[in-house]
Formats: structure tokens, sequence, C-alpha cells
């Protein structure tokens, strides 16, 4: 079986760019059905979850091929608006193309999607907005069939700030009659950067980053060329990775401002972190300092994406920290894992008490979702001896080439094929 093997205890020293963010260019995948004209996404990580996004737009008859490290995407010649259950069962922003399928065709038709299993994950909130723009969606046997003769305009209120719910609102209101608000939307990075790719094809909106955004619907998109920007939750990943095994590093072509909460917390466990013009620096000599609770929260709070890094960071910081999952129920299915490295942690519900620990040692362990299983590679940095880590395919999902990359930072690591 293919695994991930870390020979830890191995200070870091290096400098890696950091990859093409898979929370951006997921959503913009889809925004790419309301473009008329081709969309060349430069930066695009090859990712699992990206490849399985061309092959959603590629069984609706849209055209999808690599140009070194851009995308370009033409889908002039979409046929039917059908995915498929087994492409939707693949990840969990499948549903993302809900919206802009209903705005370019006034019909789709999908099923629930599937993607990490981190608790109950409705998109009640997806449905409910687009119910309000005038879709009517029917569900009948876990496929929805949903069809709009005329989308229109309106207000409408979020009772959770959603991320995947404010996208598809955003994109179907792309292509109704008048102006939509989204209010409580969501104000992660990767909504500002939608609407940066739907202003560049002519979309009129505005608001992104704030918690309303508004969108002038019922106009002709057309292509354009856009660079989606670093991924902040790997950048997040590989200061964690600093932090566990010491050391010094540069990753560049990413910002603070897109992860400010992280670096936060990252200063007070004692990582000095130095942001230039062109990336990050962080540095991290002498033992780890545990920190006040950590709760995760909907942008700009802490992201629940990097509570697992974070938590295999700090597993031998000096005292104890106290960690809060407020956004997924079942987010800790990585720490039976890390205590199997000898991670002392304790977990009641969302919460996980994390004593620090003098010491961790290699371990054969098995990634049970994409961040879980970075964490446990972070982890394999600060242990004693070697560490497989197995599950890989969660790992690939939105990382491009962690072993790479961690090699490029001077880690001992290597991905062993079957
Ligand atoms: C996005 O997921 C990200 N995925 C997730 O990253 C991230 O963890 C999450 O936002 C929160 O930041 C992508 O962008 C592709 P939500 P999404 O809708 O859109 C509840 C990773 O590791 N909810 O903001 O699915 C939901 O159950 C992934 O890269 C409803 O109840 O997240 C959750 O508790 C994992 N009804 C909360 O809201 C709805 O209709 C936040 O979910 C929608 C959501």
């Amino acid at each position: 079986m293919s695994c991930f093997s870390v020979t830890g205890g191995k200070k870091l020293s290096g400098e890696v760019t950091i990859q093409g963010a898979k929370n951006s260019v997921l959503p913009i995948l889809a925004a790419t059905l309301l473009c008329r004209g081709q969309c060349i996404l430069e930066n695009c990580p090859r990712l699992r979850d990206v490849e399985a996004s061309i092959r959603i737009l590629q069984s609706m008859g849209c055209l999808a091929r690599w140009q070194e490290d851009a995308l370009v995407v033409d889908t002039a010649q979409m046929s039917e608006p059908v995915i498929p259950d087994e492409l939707m069962r693949e990840m969990r922003s499948s549903a993302i193309f809900l919206g802009a399928m209903l705005a370019r065709c006034g019909e789709a038709e999908l099923s629930y999607p599937g993607g990490c299993e981190l608790g109950p994950r409705p998109i009640d909130l997806h449905i409910n907005g687009l119910r309000q723009l005038g879709a009517d969606i029917e569900e009948n046997g876990g496929r929805l069939r949903c069809c709009s003769s005329h989308l229109t305009g309106c207000d409408i209120v979020l009772s959770i700030p959603s991320v995947g719910a404010t996208e598809n609102l955003m994109l179907a209101a792309c292509g109704a009659e008048g102006t939509t608000r989204i209010f409580n939307a969501a104000r992660e990075p990767e909504i500002v950067e939608l609407q940066a790719f739907l202003q560049l094809c002519g979309g009129e909106i505005s608001g992104a980053g704030s918690d309303c955004v508004v969108i002038r619907g019922g106009k002709q998109l057309h292509g354009c060329t856009h660079r989606i920007r670093a991924d902040r939750i790997v950048t997040a990943t590989y200061l964690c990775g600093c932090a566990a095994a010491g050391g010094e590093i540069f990753l560049r072509g990413t910002r603070e401002a897109d992860l400010a909460a992280v670096v936060t917390v990252l200063r007070d466990t004692g990582c000095r972190i130095q942001s230039g013009t062109d990336g990050l620096s962080c540095q991290r000599n002498g033992r780890l300092r545990a920190v006040s609770p950590v709760r995760t929260a909907p942008y700009p709070g802490f992201p629940t994406d990097a509570q697992s890094v974070l938590m295999a960071a700090l597993l031998c910081a000096e005292g104890t920290t106290v960690f809060e999952e407020n956004i997924f129920e079942n987010r800790y299915r990585h720490v039976a894992e890390l205590r199997r490295m000898g991670g002392d942690i304790h977990v009641l519900g969302r919460v996980a008490v994390v004593n620090g620990v003098s010491r961790l040692h290699g371990a054969g362990v098995e990634s049970t979702d994409l961040r879980g299983g970075a964490a446990l590679c972070v982890a394999g940095l600060a242990a004693e001896g070697c560490t497989q880590v197995g599950g890989i395919h969660h790992i690939c999902r939105g990382y491009a080439n962690l072993p790479g990359d961690l090699q490029a930072l001077g880690a001992d690591i290597i991905w062993q094929h079957e």
C-alpha cells in the first residue's frame, strides 16, 4: 500500500513555493459554466479534487486541458446539466455546480455530495437559497431535480455563514434577473477570490469579504485569465511543520493576511514568523509553549482546516492547550492516530485537551481525512524514528505534492509507492 514515510527529529531548513488554493479553484471551476469563452486558470493545483471537477465538466460536454500549470476550460459545448452519482460522491464541492447549472441552463440534476466524513454536512442552506431565487427543487431517491424558468434576484439571509452556500448562491444569482443580496455571507478569502474571478468575466458583484455580498445578475459573462492565489491551509500546514520540527523555512507566494488567525497563534507558541513582499518566513528554536484555547470559527476566526495540523505541532509543547471545534461535529478523527505516536490528548465532544509531552515516537498510522492525514505527517516530523502514513489518497485531495514540498524544506520524507 502506498504511504508517506517520515523520519523525524530533523530541523527544517529551505524554501518552497505554495501551490494554488484548492478551495479557491473548485468553486471557480463551477463558475466557468457561466462563461462564454475560454477560462485560463494559472497556478492551478494538480489535485485529486481538481481532477474530479474536470471529470464533472467533461461529463457535461465541456473541454478542460492542462497547459503547464494552467488549466484551460471551455464550456461552450456544454450538453445536459446532469452530474452522475459516482462523480457527486467523490467530493463535497460537486454541490457548488448546482447554482451555476441552474443559472446557465435553467435546470439541473444531481445527487447529494460526498467528501470528507467530518460529521453531518447538509446542503439545506444551498437549497433554501436557490428556492428563494425561484428554483423548483424536488428530491427523489437521493437525486435532486431542479428547474427554474426564471431566477429572480432577492434578499437571502444565511443562518450560518456557510462557504459553500455563499458560493452556490453567488453563482446562481449571476443568472438571476435583478439584484441579490446575501446576508451573513461567508467572508473567507476564497469568496473574495470567486468575486474577483466573476468580475474579470464581466460580472457585477461586490461586498465579498464582508457579511453581505451583492450580485446584479442577468449579464452574459465571458472568459478570462485568472491566477489562483496561494493555498492558505497548505501554508498553515508547513508553518505547523516548522513549529513541530524546529528550524527555519521560507514559504513563497503566500500572504499573512489570508491566515492571520493561524499566524497569531503560532507566534504565541514562540515561533518567529515574518511577512515579506513575496512570502512568509518561520523560525522555531527552543521548546514550543502551549497556548490559550484555540476555538475554530468562520473567517476571520481560526480556520477549522488548520485545527489538526496545529494540534500535531503542539503535542510536544510545554503545557496544555485546549481546542474547541465549532464548525464540524466529527473533526477529531486524527486524535486516535496521534495517540499511537505518544500524543496525550483527551476528547469530550467538541473539546480536545492536549497535554504536551517531552517526546513522540514513529508509528504506522492511517489518514482519516484530508487535514487529519496532513497532521500525521506534521507529527511525524517531530517524532523519533519513522512514521508510515497510510490512506494518502485523502492527503492528495488537497496537497499537490506534500512529500516533495517537505523535502524542499529539508524534511526526511519519502513517498513509498506500492
Ligand atoms: C468549506 O466547506 C471548505 N471546503 C472546507 O474545507 C472548510 O472546512 C469549510 O468550508 C469551513 O471553512 C471547500 O471550500 C471546498 P460550510 P463547506 O458550508 O462549504 C453547516 C478542506 O479541508 N452547513 O461553510 O462544506 C456545515 O454542516 C475542507 O479543505 C449546514 O448546516 O463548509 C458545517 O457545520 C474540509 N447547511 C458548517 O455549516 C448547509 O447548507 C460550515 O460549513 C451548509 C453548511
